[in-house]
C-alpha cells in the first residue's frame, strides 16, 4: 500500500540541492540534441541535456497536427454527434451524455465491486477433501463448472479487448466495457481462487475447455464468433461489417454470457442452498450478479444499435439471430445432460431443459424476437430473485451483500 511515511522529506530536499546544476549554453543543448538523434540508445549525454532536450521536443509538438492523427475532429462535441458504431465525434469526451444507462451500470458495476479473497473458503476445502463430503455426482459438477468458467471469462474479456471495444463508438459505452472487462479479470481470478484452495488439478481444469466435448462445443462456439472481430484490419461501416458486430454481440452478451452460464451457475447456487460449498457458491453468487448486469449492458447496445441502424435488422438477419440462440440453447442442453446423468441436488437434466427453454424465450423477447418455446415455464424461481439486484438478500447469510467499497486507502 502506498505510505508517505516511508518518504523522508529532508533527505529528499537535500538530495534535490546536491543534484542542481547551472543551466546548459545553447550549444551544449544542440550538440544533446544531435546526439539523441543520431545514437539515442548509445549517446553519452548526461540527465541534464535529456531534460533539456525534452524540453525543446515539448515545445515544439504541433497540436493540430497531434489531433488531426486521432480518429476524430477534436472539437467539441454536441448530443446528437454521438452514435453508437460508426461515429466520428471525439471519443475522449465523457460529456455530454447520450446514452445515460451505460453511465449508470459503469456507476452500479462500481458500487458493487468485491474481491475473491473476501470470501471465506474454509468448510469448502473441508467437504471438499472428506471421503464423504460430497457426491460423484456433486463432484462432477463442481469440475465442469470450474473447468468451463475458469476459461469463458478470459474467452468474453478477450473479446470485449480484442474485438469490441474499438467498434463501439461512444465514451460511455467503452466506460461500461472497461469496467466490464476488470470484472471479468475478477470472475477469472474467483475461480482461479477456488480451485487453488481446493487443490484441484489445474492442468485438468483449465484444459476442460479443450478435452470434454459438452464445455469445448461452447467454447470453440464463442470463439468463433471473436474471429472475425479480432482481425484489426476489420471495421465496420457496410451492411455487411455491422452485422458481423451484431452477430459477435448477440453471440457473446445474448448466448455466452445469456445462456451457456446458466446450467452452471444454477448447479452451484443450488449446492449453496442446500449448504454444500458454500464459498464456492458465494463467489458463484457475485459472478452472477455482475454477469445479468453485463447480459443487460448488451441487450441495450444490441437494441440501441437496431434504433440507430433499422437496416441492418432485416427479416433474414432476424432468422439468423433466432437460429443463433437456438444453437445455444442446444448446447446448454447439451452440457445439461452431461453434467447431470441422474438427478441430483433437486434438479435434473430435464428440468434444466425447461429452465433454459424459460432462459431462451427471455432472451429473445429481449431482441424484440418471438419465443421458440410457447409455455415454457421456470422451475427455479430462485434463481431470478439472486439475479435481480434490487431485491436480492444477504443470501447464504455469510456477509452483507448490498456493500459498497472506496476510502481503503489512508491518508494517516
Ligand atoms: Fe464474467
Ligand atoms: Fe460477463
Amino acid at each position: 500500500m502506498l505510505n508517505w511515511d516511508d518518504y523522508d522529506v529532508a533527505e529528499g530536499e537535500s538530495q534535490a540541492a546536491t543534484q542542481q546544476q547551472t543551466p546548459l549554453q545553447p550549444e551544449v543543448v544542440n550538440k544533446a540534441l544531435e546526439a539523441l538523434v543520431e545514437a539515442p540508445a548509445t549517446a553519452d549525454v548526461t540527465a541534464t541535456s535529456q531534460l533539456q532536450a525534452a524540453a525543446a521536443a515539448v515545445a515544439n509538438i504541433d497540436t493540430t497536427q497531434g489531433l488531426a492523427e486521432l480518429e476524430m475532429s477534436g472539437s467539441r462535441i454536441s448530443v446528437d454527434e454521438k452514435a453508437m458504431i460508426n461515429c466520428r465525434a471525439d471519443l475522449n469526451q465523457l460529456v455530454p451524455f447520450k446514452y445515460d444507462w451505460a453511465w449508470q451500470k459503469y456507476l452500479d458495476g462500481c458500487a458493487n465491486h468485491w474481491m475473491p479473497q473476501e470470501i471465506n473458503m474454509t468448510a469448502d476445502v473441508a467437504t471438499w477433501k472428506s471421503e464423504d463430503g460430497l457426491t460423484e455426482d456433486e463432484r462432477r459438477i463442481v469440475m465442469r463448472s470450474l473447468g468451463y468458467f475458469s476459461t469463458a471469462d478470459s474467452l468474453v474479456a478477450n473479446n470485449l479487448v480484442l474485438g469490441i471495444y474499438r467498434l463501439i463508438t461512444n465514451p460511455e459505452c467503452r466506460q461500461y466495457l472497461l469496467r466490464q472487462a476488470f470484472e471479468e479479470a475478477i470472475h477469472t481470478h474467483a475461480y482461479q481462487y477456488c480451485i487453488e484452495s481446493l487443490g484441484m488439478d489445474e492442468g485438468e481444469v483449465f484444459n476442460m475447455y479443450r478435452e470434454v466435448p459438452s464445455v469445448a462445443k461452447k467454447a470453440s462456439w464463442s470463439l468463433d464468433k471473436t474471429k472475425v472481430l479480432s482481425d484489426p484490419n476489420f471495421n465496420t461501416g457496410t451492411v455487411e461489417a455491422d452485422q458481423q458486430l451484431l452477430r459477435n454481440l448477440i453471440g457473446f452478451y445474448g448466448v455466452t454470457e445469456g445462456i451457456f452460464f446458466y446450467c452452471g451457475f444454477t448447479q452451484i447456487l443450488s449446492m449453496g442452498r442446500r449448504n454444500k460449498m458454500t464459498g464456492v457458491a458465494e463467489q458463484f453468487q457475485y459472478i452472477l450478479r455482475d454477469e445479468s448486469m453485463h447480459l443487460n449492458f448488451g441487450i441495450d447496445v444490441i437494441n440501441q444499435i437496431k434504433l440507430e441502424n433499422p437496416h441492418l435488422w432485416t427479416e433474414a438477419f432476424q432468422q439468423e439471430v433466432i437460429q443463433m440462440i437456438l444453437e445455444g440453447t442446444a448446447l446448454e442442453i447439451e452440457y445439461a445432460r452431461d453434467t447431470m446423468p441422474r438427478g441430483v441436488l433437486g434438479m435434473n437434466a430435464s428440468m434444466m431443459e425447461e429452465y433454459l427453454q424459460f432462459i431462451s424465450n427471455r432472451r429473445l423477447t429481449q431482441l424484440g424476437l418471438p419465443e421458440q418455446f410457447p409455455g415454457a415455464q421456470n422451475p427455479f424461481p430462485w434463481m431470478s430473485e439472486i439475479m435481480d439486484l434490487r431485491k436480492e438478500k444477504n443470501f447464504f447469510e455469510t456477509r452483507v451483500i448490498e456493500y459498497q467499497t472506496g476510502g481503503a486507502l489512508s491518508w494517516d
